[in-house]
Parts: structure tokens; C-alpha cells; sequence
């Protein structure tokens, strides 16, 4: 005798249930349940049923069908308990199964090295977004993984140890025939008494005895806090994205980037959305009763002021974003995957509907109804236990909100030229207004991929300057600007102009007494190489500059043909006397410094000229080298700008860099550059373009 109704809806009264395609089989009232049950014969399970567990049960790494995984994380370098605990983690995943592949996102030595000891399975992928002081962006991460070509990614903390259970509700999710999204909250395990056997499948006990079954992990007393942010997520590869809109460029490891992720997957409704936290073992190991923080990342406010979420405190960022505000979800209304008696079941304890996980195909209803008596005692049981362990927790995040908080780099100048520098002591210095961002950033872009790190961002304006803080640039603000720059018409001839580029040399001044060589570079300079040996083997007591002349033929240093966009100045008394000349100059000048660079160094009229590529300043002894045209082309010489590939042109004259100038204004200057190819910069993502991104970016 039993009080369960049976329903065989037609329709599906849930629309990601329907979407799933998953036969509904019950439909129960939690009213009805607890009501005893424990009458319900027992009847033998059919063999075929038997059968379909047995094969996606047990794991021996001999299924020819199961999905391949790739775990992708970001680890912290390999050295001391951080290290070994993270490379047991890592190889509690290896040995799960051998469909199993591992990514990891670094760019320290250390990692690489690990890598290389472990099977082939495991790779390090250096080439994604990471701030200067090495911390990773997750948004970079997350569309380095959805460029993955297996059939399952999981995002996941490196010092996550999984046990089987994460490959057997893999497996299962994989047959799911709707795209879908799961995440596990990770159980905190304190301390940690098993080892790895030598080949990665056996747990060990401290005495060497092996741990036979998953229970002898699970009775141990482990912390499981449902409002962490620590979870694994993982997505079939599917069509379907994961959320509308973009994922902002969230800091590794920092915030509640992982809730945000599901709330926005949740809320785009594209796909099954479920909490597997009870069907997954996933257990966060820390020993050191410490959370995980990236030392470095303590620099940045973000960080330690638990702001996570950079778009709720800036506007200009805010509307970058639009509609992307965290709309936070109830989480309690999610469907929640449980294996119970070895059966897999959805629960939205919310809605009190449970669904079996079925695959299409595999059981005729009829079967099952037959059947259903011993399962649905099984299922009951199960059910009970799950709802005293369900978090009853508000897992609000209005908590981490704190908009009024400033966002800002604590660093002084001082300190980031001693951390940027490199070892000659020389730094590239780019300064820039919001209105450039985006060349700054494709110009930051081209720097990595050169792997040039001895960059310094001076901001102009505050929105650039929290921009950069929020895309992991070393910035400073320039301090003693009374009017705002940030203007689109900022252009070549403006007042706006004239003060911006008077800023520059300013700052070229102040490093160069602080102890550093300084390459100054526009950020509308594509880098074909670092020019830095060539620029530095000058020598003392030379400025090197561009040349601005656009004629093909006749000196190169006439009159005002001195481009001050790109110039190195070595660190020395003679450089110093001519640049404090050339600020002097500029500060009572009503023009752009550029004129001020060339009558000065060069003289009025070009009376300093000493051959047709260098002038010779005779108060300072400081000369002024023009650089050679075909290795530092401007935006006029020989049309480069107009040849059908751009890039091709240049590398056959033997380029060091392009200059994007005689053109005037920031969308001209990016409608050339950007269809030419010499762009390194996603607008839509905020991401560098990496080898990686399947899609092109399309800008205009
Ligand atoms: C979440 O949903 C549950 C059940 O519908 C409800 O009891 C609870 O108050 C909701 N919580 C919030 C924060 O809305
Ligand atoms: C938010 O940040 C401001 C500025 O740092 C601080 O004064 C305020 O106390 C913070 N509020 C909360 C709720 O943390
Ligand atoms: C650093 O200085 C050395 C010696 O002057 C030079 O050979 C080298 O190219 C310089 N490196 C860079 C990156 O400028
Ligand atoms: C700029 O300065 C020059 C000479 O120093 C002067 O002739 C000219 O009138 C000035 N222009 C403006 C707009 O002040
Ligand atoms: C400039 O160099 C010349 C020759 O090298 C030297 O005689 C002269 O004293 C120098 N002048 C200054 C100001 O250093």
C-alpha cells in the first residue's frame, strides 16, 4: 500500500525539466512524504537496469564511452605545503580516470616544471590574462576553457582533491541530453591523513593501509559551508552558451566570481543549471587553516576589501557592462543532483519535485513503474537525510557590495618602477587618458606577447586609472593635472593635446632622477620587437627619437621633425639637463611639447644639427639621435599605413615598431589599425587576443 500519486505528464510543468527532455516518472508532494512507506515490497532490480549501473558505476578506466574532461586551474608556484598540496590534488584527479586532462594556468617556472613530471595529460597554458603581480583573470580562464575541444570542462581550485564520485556524476550529467551547468561546493578538510599511492589511484592511510571504499573518506567530520565560494564548476561543450552578456574581467581567486558565473547562468536560462555539491566530492584541503590568498594579489584594494565586483562602483566601467548587474538568485530553488541507493535524482526541494536522472532510451516506463516500489523507499530515505543536511544559510552576497569603496593600486611610483624595472634599470612609459583605453590596452597586449614586463601605465584622468587597476596594469596617476583630459577630441592641434603631451615630459624627467632609463612610447605604436637593445646600445648622452619627417628623401632632423610619442632617454646628467631644458621650454610654451623638444635639443631653425640625423644640444653636450625610418616608420612614411598587409611591409624593411600618427583622432587612428591586423585587443571581452580565441573580434 502506498499513498504516492503517479503522474505521467504529457507536458513537463517546469521549463528546464522540459527542456532537459528527462522523463518525469513522479511527481511527489513533500507533504506526502514521510508517510510511511516502509511497506513497499522489495523486488529484484531488472538486469537490464542492473547492467546500466554496473557500467556507469564502476570505474576502472576501461569505459570506451566516457565524455573526456579537461580540469583547468590556476596553482599557486609548486614550493612548500602549497605546492604539495596542490600536486595531490592534481593527482587525485589524474587517476580518476584517463579521460581526464589537466590545464594549468601559469606563467611561473615551477608549474612548468611540475607539468613536465606528471603524464601528458597535463599541460601549462601561460598564454591568458594575468595581472603584473601574476594573478590570473577568471574571465580569461573561463573563454580559455570554453575553447576547449573536450566534451567537459571543469573549472576548479587547485587545491581541490576529487574523489570518484566526480567522474561517475560526470559521466552521468554527460548523458543528460539538454547543454548543461553544475557546480559542487567544496567540503573544507582541515587536516588531510591520506597519501596517493606511487601510481595516483590508491588512497593510503598514514600506516600504508589502503583505503578501500569512498565512505572511509566521507565519515571523517568535514566542513561543508554551502555559501563558500569555493566550488568546482563544470559545463558540457555544447551550443548553448553559459550566460548572456560578458563576463567582466574578474580577479582569480578573489570574489564571489564563481557565484556570479552560476547566478548569471541561472538567470540567462540557456542551461540546465544544477547544484551537484551532494553527488560530487570535491574536498578543499587547508592544512594551514588558511584561505587562499595570492600574496602578490593583497596589493591590489580589490583584493582585501572584498570588493569583487568592479562594475558596481564605477560608472564609466558600469555602462561597458550595461545590464550586467549581479541579479542575485535564490539558490534554494535550484535543482540539486543527489545519488541515492545508485540512482542519480534531481530535487528542487523548493518546487518538491524530484526527477530521476534518465537517459533517453534506456528504460521503458513501463518497467519503470514496475518497479518504482523499491526506489521510491530507497529514495525516500535518501531524501530525509538530504534535507537535515541541506544549508539552511542566506548565502547573500549584499555583504561583499561595498560601492563607495575606492578602487586603487597602493603602490607609489617608487615602488612600481623597483617591481617593473628591469635589469639594465630601464622602463617603458606609456601615458594615456580614458579616451585611449582601448589602445592602451592593445599596446599592453603586444607588450606581453613580447613578453616586455618593464611597462608603467601614467593615467591621465581617474577612469583610465581605475581601468588599469581593474585590468591588472601597473598605473600610477600623474597628480598635478588641474583639467580633466578625458576627452574623445583630444587630438593632435588641441589645447587638451598640448597639455596632455607636456604631461609626458614631465614624467620622463621625474624617473629619469628617480634612478631609470625611460622609453617613452604612445600606446598608438604597434610593436613589431622590442627595440630596447638596439635603443639602449646608443650609449650615454644620447636622446633617441623618432623621426616625424614624412619626405622620402633629405635629412631626417629638420625642423620640428622630432616625433616625441617615442623616444629613450639613457639615464644620465646630460640627458637630465637637456630634458629639464625641454620642460622649461614647455611649460611657457602655448604649443605641444613636440616644438618644444626640437628648438630646444635641436635649436630654432634646426641650428644644432650636426649631419642630417643628429643634432647636438652645446650647453648640455646631450645629442639628439633620429632613428632610422625604415627600423621607426611614422604614420606617413612610404604609405605603409596603405599597404594591403601592413605587417608584411613593415617586417621586410626590418620594423621595430609603427606608428599610428599622422592620422587625427582616436576612431581614425583605430579604424586604420584595427582591420590591418597590428590589434592585440578584445573590446567586447576585455581579453588580450590569444592564439586560443576560435572567434574573431569584431569591433565596428
Ligand atoms: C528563497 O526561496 C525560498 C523558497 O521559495 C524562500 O523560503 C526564501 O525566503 C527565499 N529566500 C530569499 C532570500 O528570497
Ligand atoms: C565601504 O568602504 C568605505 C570606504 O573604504 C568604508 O568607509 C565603509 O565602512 C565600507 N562599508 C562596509 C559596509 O564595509
Ligand atoms: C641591457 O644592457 C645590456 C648591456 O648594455 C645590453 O646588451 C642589453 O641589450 C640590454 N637589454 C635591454 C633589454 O635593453
Ligand atoms: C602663442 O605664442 C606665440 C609666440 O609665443 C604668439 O605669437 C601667439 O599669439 C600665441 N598664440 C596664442 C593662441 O596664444
Ligand atoms: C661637452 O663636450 C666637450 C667635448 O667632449 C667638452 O669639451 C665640454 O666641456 C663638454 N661640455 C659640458 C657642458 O659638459
Amino acid at each position: 500500500m502506498n499513498f504516492f500519486q503517479s503522474f505521467l505528464f504529457p507536458n513537463l510543468h517546469n521549463k528546464k525539466a522540459k527542456l532537459l527532455g528527462l522523463w518525469l516518472i513522479w511527481v511527489w508532494g513533500f507533504i506526502l512524504i514521510g508517510v510511511s512507506l516502509y511497506a513497499t515490497q522489495l523486488m529484484p532490480l531488472p538486469s537490464y537496469f542492473k547492467g546500466q549501473i554496473k557500467k556507469t558505476m564502476i570505474f576502472n578506466g576501461e569505459l570506451v564511452d566516457g565524455p573526456s574532461i579537461t580540469l583547468f586551474t590556476a596553482p599557486r608556484p609548486f614550493v612548500g605545503t602549497v605546492g604539495e598540496r596542490q600536486a595531490l590534488a592534481i593527482r587525485s584527479w589524474l587517476g580518476l580516470s584517463p579521460d581526464i586532462s589537466v590545464v594549468l594556468f601559469s606563467q611561473d617556472s615551477s608549474v612548468f616544471s611540475f607539468a613536465e613530471l606528471l603524464s601528458h595529460r597535463v599541460s601549462v597554458e601561460p598564454n591568458i590574462d594575468f595581472t603584473f603581480l601574476g594573478t590570473p583573470f577568471f574571465h580569461s580562464m573561463v573563454a580559455r576553457s570554453k575553447a576547449s575541444s573536450s566534451d567537459v570542462s571543469v573549472v576548479i581550485d587547485p587545491n581541490t582533491v576529487l574523489l570518484p564520485d566526480f567522474i561517475k556524476t560526470i559521466r552521468h550529467a554527460h548523458r543528460l541530453d539538454h547543454d548543461w551547468l553544475l557546480f559542487s561546493s567544496s567540503k573544507s578538510v582541515p587536516h588531510f591523513p591520506f597519501h596517493l599511492d606511487a601510481d595516483g589511484k590508491h588512497w593510503l592511510r598514514d600506516d600504508g593501509s589502503r583505503v578501500k571504499t569512498q565512505k572511509d573518506f566521507l565519515s571523517q567530520e568535514w566542513k561543508w559551508n554551502l555559501c563558500e565560494e569555493k566550488m568546482l564548476i563544470a559545463w558540457n561543450s555544447g551550443d548553448l552558451p553559459l550566460h548572456k552578456g560578458v563576463l567582466p574581467p574578474f580577479l582569480y581567486g578573489k570574489g564571489l566570481h564563481n557565484r556570479w558565473l552560476i547566478n548569471e547562468a541561472l538567470l540567462s536560462d540557456f542551461r540546465f543549471v544544477f547544484d551537484a555539491s551532494w553527488a560530487i566530492s570535491n574536498l578543499y584541503l587547508n592544512d594551514l587553516g588558511q584561505d587562499f590568498d595570492r600574496t602578490s594579489g593583497d596589493f591590489l584594494g580589490l583584493a582585501t576589501g572584498k570588493r569583487f565586483w568592479e562594475v558596481a562602483g564605477n560608472s564609466n566601467l558600469a555602462m561597458l557592462y550595461g545590464s550586467l548587474y549581479f541579479h542575485e538568485q535564490n539558490f534554494s530553488n535550484i535543482f540539486r543532483l543527489f545519488q541515492c541507493g545508485g540512482y542519480y535524482l534531481f530535487i528542487n526541494s523548493a518546487q518538491m519535485i524530484v526527477y530521476p536522472l534518465r537517459y533517453k532510451g534506456s528504460l521503458s516506463l513501463r518497467k519503470e513503474v514496475m518497479f518504482k516500489s523499491t526506489r521510491e523507499k530507497n529514495t525516500l530515505e535518501c531524501i530525509d537525510t538530504i534535507r537535515s543536511t541541506e544549508g539552511t544559510k542566506d548565502c547573500s552576497v549584499k555583504n561583499y557590495l561595498n560601492v563607495s569603496m575606492p578602487i586603487s593600486l597602493s603602490l607609489s611610483l617608487e615602488i612600481l618602477l623597483s617591481l617593473r624595472a628591469d635589469k639594465n634599470k630601464t622602463v617603458v612609459l606609456a601615458v594615456v587618458g580614458y579616451s585611449y583605453k582601448d589602445m592602451l590596452m592593445s599596446w599592453v597586449c603586444r607588450l606581453h606577447h613580447l613578453q616586455i614586463s618593464n611597462f608603467l601605465v601614467c593615467a591621465l584622468d581617474n577612469d583610465i586609472y581605475e581601468f588599469c587597476v581593474l585590468q591588472g596594469l601597473p598605473v600610477f596617476k600623474y597628480a598635478n593635472l588641474e583639467t580633466k583630459i578625458s576627452f574623445d577630441n583630444c587630438h593632435f592641434g588641441t589645447e587638451c593635446f598640448q597639455k596632455v603631451t607636456k604631461v609626458k615630459s614631465r614624467m620622463v624627467l621625474q624617473i629619469l632622477k628617480l634612478g631609470y632609463n625611460v622609453l617613452m612610447s604612445d600606446v598608438d605604436i604597434y610593436w613589431f620587437k622590442n627595440p630596447l637593445p638596439f635603443l639602449s646600445s646608443f650609449g650615454p648622452a644620447v636622446l633617441v627619437a623618432q623621426s616625424d619627417e614624412y619626405k622620402l628623401t633629405g635629412p631626417i632632423n629638420l625642423p620640428r621633425r622630432l616625433n616625441s610619442g617615442f623616444y629613450y632617454a639613457h639615464l644620465d646628467a646630460m640627458t637630465i639637463a637637456g630634458l629639464e631644458k625641454v620642460v622649461e621650454h614647455a611649460a611657457n610654451s602655448n604649443l605641444s611639447e613636440q616644438p618644444s623638444f626640437y628648438d630646444t635639443l635641436c635649436g630654432e631653425g634646426g641650428y644644432n644639427r650636426i649631419d642630417d640625423s643628429r643634432c647636438l644640444e652645446p650647453q648640455t653636450n646631450l645629442t639628439v639621435q633620429f632613428l632610422d625610418r625604415d627600423l621607426f616608420p611614422n604614420g606617413a612614411y612610404k604609405d605603409l599605413w596603405q599597404e594591403r598587409n601592413v605587417k608584411e611591409a613593415c617586417l621586410i624593411k626590418g620594423c621595430f615598431i609603427i606608428h599610428n600618427n599622422w592620422i587625427s583622432g582616436r576612431r581614425k587612428k583605430l579604424e586604420r589599425q584595427v582591420p590591418s591586423g597590428l590589434w592585440e585587443y578584445d573590446m567586447s571581452t576585455r581579453m588580450c587576443l590569444q592564439m586560443w580565441h576560435k572567434t574573431k573580434f569584431v569591433y565596428f
